[in-house]
């Protein structure tokens, strides 16, 4: 498919690529949900339990310290990895939605008040929709949703006609999980910048599939999971800038982010630790840093445009099927097919190709709004990493012939 871009050997390094699922060559196409990691991770995983193991910033001991300097190591790659000013910048959390959750509690809480707004869209995961909800329970903030069109874009005369003296925060998906649909995020930023409103940015599903350089977008937060960066699952990544991360009270209390405590009160510790209470996923911060070069060897434009190329190839193919309708057909859109087979439920689709070895997600890809806006109750959504080929594209294409066979 790309001469430049040897995925043959890319795919030797994704020991699950070679399972076979009913007998049939396991065809991987659930990233979206979830990405397959490389050895070079799970050998980490394994090398820190074996060897470096210990619990960080709490001993004096030299298996700690070791611990310590690759957890630190990992959030210096990453940092690097996003264009980050500085490691203070660098939270680890959980993953996006936990990031979306701090945000939610610790800025939101402390500065919005009744009657104050909170922008998303129609088209957000449930992680940047349920957050400000609770939000708005607790302030008296009131959340506007912009619309979005037919081909599942935002509309951007109606979000900039809601952007206004009201609003405190907006908080916008980078690349729809449903849809596939790319942002225009930096004229988002540029747009409510211009009005003095923060912008954080959900890049779970971006930052697998495009280079993103926090500086330059000039986002305020931007949050990411490992887990769909070839990464461990459970460790994610909050960036924040400085200045506003400085501003916040910490959201949850526990160790490491105390610096002293008393019964009468508590000093909290400088950045990046006032937000990281308690142990945290220490050899699943070390595998995303793995995963972070891993992904850089690669070169995150080379994935980028191959991945283009293989959802062009599967869009054409798919548009041969007449029975077959895409949801979400947006001019920018990243390496996400959606999909309804005319009255063929999405989990019958799911479960056949299964039969077949072709893992997909059937359902509402916890984006009940965006299902209700194209009146449907589910979609299949095959969704594309760069270790996909374009032959596995031809076994989904027959797979769906298969079925629409069978179901007449
Ligand atoms: N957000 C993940 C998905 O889209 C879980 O499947």
């Amino acid at each position: 498919m790309s001469a430049t871009f040897d995925v043959a050997r890319i795919r030797q390094d994704f020991p699950i690529l070679g399972e076979t699922i009913h007998g049939k060559p396991l065809v991987y196409l659930d990233n979206a949900a979830s990405t397959q990691k490389p050895k070079a991770v799970l050998d980490t995983l394994r090398h820190v339990y074996e060897h470096d193991y210990a619990n960080v910033h709490r001993g004096v001991h030299t298996l700690s310290q070791r611990a310590t300097d690759l957890f630190e190591g990992a959030r210096e790659k990453i940092r690097a990895f996003i264009n980050a000013r500085d490691i203070k910048e660098i939270i680890f959390v959980r993953g996006t939605t936990e990031a979306v959750n701090l945000v939610a509690q610790s800025y939101g809480r402390s500065s919005l008040q009744a009657g104050d707004e909170i922008l998303i869209t129609a088209m957000e995961h449930h992680s940047n929709i349920v957050p400000w909800q609770m939000l708005c329970q607790q302030t008296g903030a009131v959340l506007k949703v912009a619309p979005i069109n037919l081909v599942g874009e935002i509309i951007m005369e109606e979000f900039e006609a809601l952007l206004t003296e009201r609003t405190k925060l907006v908080s916008v998906v980078h690349m729809s999980n449903a849809l596939g649909t790319i942002n225009p995020v930096k004229r988002i930023v540029e747009l409510a910048h211009a009005k003095g409103v923060p912008v954080m940015l959900d890049g779970a599903q971006a930052i697998p599939h495009m280079p993103v350089d926090v500086q330059a977008l000039d986002c305020d937060f931007y949050a990411f999971s490992g887990h769909k960066l070839c990464g461990p699952s459970g460790i994610g990544v909050l960036y924040g800038k400085e200045a506003l991360l400085k501003a916040m009270p910490p959201w949850q209390g526990g160790g490491d982010m105390i610096r002293m405590v008393t019964f009468a009160k508590s000093e909290y510790n400088t950045l990046p630790y006032k937000f990281e209470a308690g142990t945290p996923a220490i050899a699943e911060a070390v595998g995303l840093g793995e995963a972070v070069d891993y992904l850089q060897t690669i070169g995150m434009d080379k994935i980028a445009a191959y991945e283009q190329l293989l959802l062009d190839y599967a869009t054409q193919k798919a548009l041969e099927i007449p029975a077959l309708k895409i949801i979400g057909t947006a001019n920018d859109k990243g390496a996400i097919l959606g999909f309804t087979l005319h009255h063929i439920h999405p989990h019958d689709i799911g479960t056949m190709l299964d039969q077949l070895g072709i893992a997909v997600r059937a359902g509402h890809h916890c984006a009940m709004p965006v299902m209700d806006f194209f009146g449907v109750p589910a979609t299949a959504r095959a969704s594309f990493s760069f270790y996909n080929t374009a032959e596995e594209v031809d076994v989904l294409i027959d797979g769906i012939k298969q079925i629409i066979e069978v179901f007449g």
